[in-house]
């Protein structure tokens, strides 16, 4: 039994990605185990219908339907609560763990048996001043903490936000959302990698010639100007979601998926990360920002006069960075990590590029290239590209590709994330030592950039990206350019 408290009811993270991954898990078939019971909270007073209005809006936008859907649209509750403010949270927590459907006191009430999960679906400086503001014991045993990323904004600040954490509540009881966790295909490098004789043995440096992770975006800011002008594509996309694929892509085989086993084999990939020359920072690091431009037959403007934005600030709206892991397994192969905005293409997807075969036999015809794996994020694909010998020469090498389309999943990622939260398993969270080796790991390149070490490049909206060979030669989709 358990209340969900969704802290930033106003917001637009939760009306478009929370409250629909929400509906998606309680029509799933992992809905049936889930009592439930959602209290929606935010600053300002409204009217308990216009939280019920989102809550039903939320779920038809994800076409879930059905009794549980209409169970929680009928129980749930609107708070009006200052988090800043001593006391307020706690208080909150209070009533809601004592609280069931029909309300405090109403029939359904499970009267203090309710664990309490509170999910900060707010900007990182209201979160950090809410969880200042409670004081260790403030929070019954069982609650539980979720948290959206950035994780703070540097590595002393995720280590601040830490040591806060560990004051009320068990790290275990803390989720650190990355939605990318809770995507079935990133969730699949485990069962590509691990559950097929044919990868594990090749995947390390002795076959591997390098591994590119790159999520490109056709979308500009699309409304999120005040979030997107702090972060940039360095926090947003790169210190974030791409460290955390470079993690499932880079680790070591884990004896089990267990939170402990998982996460501590990500920590690990993690913590022997850095970048690919510690002495020139600036040399494996690329930022850049879109100029005017078209995407298909949309104008877009300069991502400098959208509203919100402060040019003077030189947010990136596209990052690279070129790392190396440096283990055994890893030594001498390049992770290159890129990311943008309002490109022409969308591109999500992990290359991973073996070496050539150390023999060509004489005779066969045509150019090798190597073997590539690339493992689409949307569309959710896996692909093996291989030298085959031709159709029109027998003795002819020709490309050929294996390709398979992937089922999307049942649930969302949010809503894949949220089982994870409801249920109390931290297995895709991010662990508070891992959020801090993320910030280590990128905190060479920011502060080249801040140094100015690093020019910030232009590239128009709907183009390739800012011109030039970049760090390295990209591995597009025609193979390398
Ligand atoms: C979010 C970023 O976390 O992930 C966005 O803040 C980005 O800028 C998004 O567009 C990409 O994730 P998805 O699931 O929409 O592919």
């Amino acid at each position: 039994m358990t209340t969900l408290v969704v802290l930033g009811a106003a917001g637009d993270l939760t009306s478009r990605l929370l409250l629909p991954g929400l509906a998606d898990l309680l029509v799933s078939h992992h809905g049936g185990d889930l009592d439930l019971h959602l209290v929606g909270a935010d600053r300002d007073e409204r009217e308990q219908a216009w939280w019920t209005g989102v809550v039903r809006a939320a779920a038809e936008s994800a076409g879930a339907r059905g009794p549980a859907v209409d169970a929680l649209v009928e129980s749930t509750r609107y708070a009006a609560v200052d988090v800043s403010e001593r006391g307020s949270l706690a208080r909150l927590v209070q009533e809601a763990g004592a609280e069931g459907p029909g309300g405090p006191g109403g029939p359904g009430d499970e009267a203090s048996s309710r664990d309490v999960v509170l999910y900060f679906a707010l900007p990182p400086a209201v979160t950090g001043s809410a969880l200042r503001a409670l004081q260790p014991g403030d929070l019954p045993h069982g609650t539980r903490l979720v948290l959206e990323k950035p994780f703070g904004h540097d590595r002393e600040s995720a280590a601040e936000l830490n040591e806060l954490l560990t004051t009320l509540v068990p790290e275990d009881h803390v989720h650190r959302v990355d939605h990318f966790l809770g995507k079935s295909t990133v969730l699949n490098i485990l069962g590509l990698r691990f559950a097929n004789r044919l990868f594990e043995p090749m995947w390390s440096a002795e076959h591997v010639e390098r591994v590119d992770v790159v999520f490109d975006e056709d979308l500009g800011l699309a409304g999120r100007a005040g979030y997107y002008d702090h972060a940039g594509a360095m926090a947003d996309m790169v210190q974030s979601h791409l460290l955390q694929l470079l993690a499932l892509l880079a680790m070591e085989p884990p004896s089990t998926i267990s939170p402990r086993d998982l996460r501590d084999a990500k920590a690990a990939a993690l913590r022997a990360t850095r970048l690919w020359d510690e002495d020139d920072p600036a040399s494996c690091t690329r930022r850049a920002r879109w100029t005017a431009g078209t995407i298909g037959d949309e104008k877009l403007g300069a991502y400098a006069d959208e509203p919100g934005v402060d040019p003077e600030r030189e947010t990136e709206t596209l990052a690279e960075v070129v790392l190396a892991v440096d283990t055994w397994r890893w030594a001498g192969v390049p992770f290159r990590l890129r990311s943008g905005k309002a490109l022409s293409t969308r591109r999500k997807e992990a290359v991973i590029t073996f070496k050539h075969v150390p023999h060509l036999p004489t005779g066969l015809l045509g150019t090798q290239s190597p073997t590539r794996l690339r493992i689409g994020f949307g569309p959710d694909d896996v692909t093996l590209e291989l030298d085959l010998n031709g159709e029109d020469d027998a003795f002819g090498l020709e490309r050929a590709a294996l390709s398979t389309e992937l089922s999307p999943g049942e649930l969302t990622a949010y809503g894949q994330v949220l089982l994870g939260v409801l249920k109390g398993d931290p297995t895709l969270s991010v662990r508070g030592d891992t959020a801090e080796q993320c910030w280590r790991v990128v905190e060479p390149v920011v502060r080249a950039w801040s140094q100015g070490l690093v020019p910030l490049e232009t590239y128009p909206a709907g183009s390739g990206g800012p011109r030039g060979t970049g760090l390295m030669a990209d591995v597009d989709a025609q193979g390398c350019v």
